[in-house]
């Protein structure tokens, strides 16, 4: 089976009332990890590749990984570009063999976003490859930048319409108030969940993305400080929130940070308790193994798409 499109995911994710788990790779045991998990659990899977991800593993090792796992599990897999900054970056990604693109004008304004989103769709079209749009902002650690909680900004409702159908995008990122990285939530956890139903009455059937998904599961956090990190205060979203969305219009759900946490969870506690040990094999299997079993996780209890490859 070659690489997918979301286009068949996404609507069967709509009217099922679940959500396809995006999970960012960036080497050769997350995507095993990832890919084991979604076989035995009978689940359709989006990889993507952050241009972080493009500068460390090298497209070309990426591509081929992805291509031996699907190979491997025979599962509907589309390989997307998660955070595409520029035109040049999704053209490299769609004429180098991705699915999918993401263009990221969420910094942009709003005619301004709409006017590269819109360069990216014609080309993605022609091709056959889809494209993921994003209005509003969301707080947290990407890449390099960082943007603090006080400055990230709600999706406008009022905006959707006009993004949606100038652009010609495929699927839209919306910020309801979740972010990037580990570090989600000063007080308590709050999703705007108002601004999604919105948004959900304004493009009835139309497959919305929810970024900064991870849960940050207090046992990783707790593993990592006790052998030796320092991660006090990490906080993510709680899963009935994401289960809630799932149900809902999103149709996409990004997840990365607790992927990292459970690599880095058992390779701590491995290092610790092995100081011996020095064959990679052995701390990077148990990681292997800690990431699909998150994986699974959020496969069966959150996104609810087991048994819909
Ligand atoms: O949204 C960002 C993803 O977690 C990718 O992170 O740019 O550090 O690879 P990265
Ligand atoms: P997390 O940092 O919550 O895992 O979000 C990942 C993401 O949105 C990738 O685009
Ligand atoms: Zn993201």
């Amino acid at each position: 089976m070659p690489l997918v499109t979301t286009t068949e995911m996404f609507k069967k994710a709509y009217e099922g009332g679940y959500a396809i788990g995006a999970f960012n790779v960036n080497n050769m045991e997350i995507v095993q990890g990832i890919t084991e998990a979604a076989k035995e659990e009978n689940a359709p899977l989006i990889l993507q590749v952050s241009a972080g991800a493009r500068k460390y593993a090298n497209h070309t090792y990426l591509m081929k990984l992805v291509e031996a796992a699907i190979e491997e599990t025979n599962l509907p897999i589309a390989l997307h570009l998660d955070h595409g900054d520029s035109f040049e970056i999704c053209k490299a990604c769609i004429d180098g063999g991705f699915s999918s693109v993401m263009i990221d004008g969420s910094h942009l304004p709003f005619e301004e976003n709409i006017k590269l989103t819109k360069q990216v769709v014609e080309y993605a079209h022609e091709r056959g490859v889809v494209v993921e749009g994003e209005l509003g902002r969301l707080a947290g650690v990407e890449d390099d930048v960082n943007v603090s909680e006080e400055d990230a900004i709600y999706t406008d409702p009022d905006e959707v319409e006009e993004f949606v159908e100038k652009t010609g995008v495929d699927s839209l990122a919306i910020a309801i108030g979740t972010s990037h990285g580990a570090y989600k939530f000063k007080g308590a956890a709050k999703l705007r969940f108002d601004i999604l139903e919105e948004i959900q009455r304004r493009l009835p059937g139309f497959p919305i993305v929810l970024h900064g998904a991870s849960s940050v599961p207090q046992e990783f956090v707790e593993t990592i400080n006790k052998y030796g990190g320092n991660m006090p205060g990490a906080k993510g979203v709680p899963e009935e929130m994401l289960r809630k969305a799932a149900s809902m219009a999103v149709c996409k759900i990004n997840i990365d940070s607790d992927l990292r946490l459970a690599m880095t969870a058992t390779i701590r506690k491995f290092m610790a308790e092995n100081p011996e040990m020095f064959d990679p094999r052995q701390y990077l299997g148990p990681a292997r193994q800690a990431i699909k079993e998150i994986v699974r996780h959020k496969i069966v209890n959150v996104l609810g798409c087991n048994n819909k490859a």
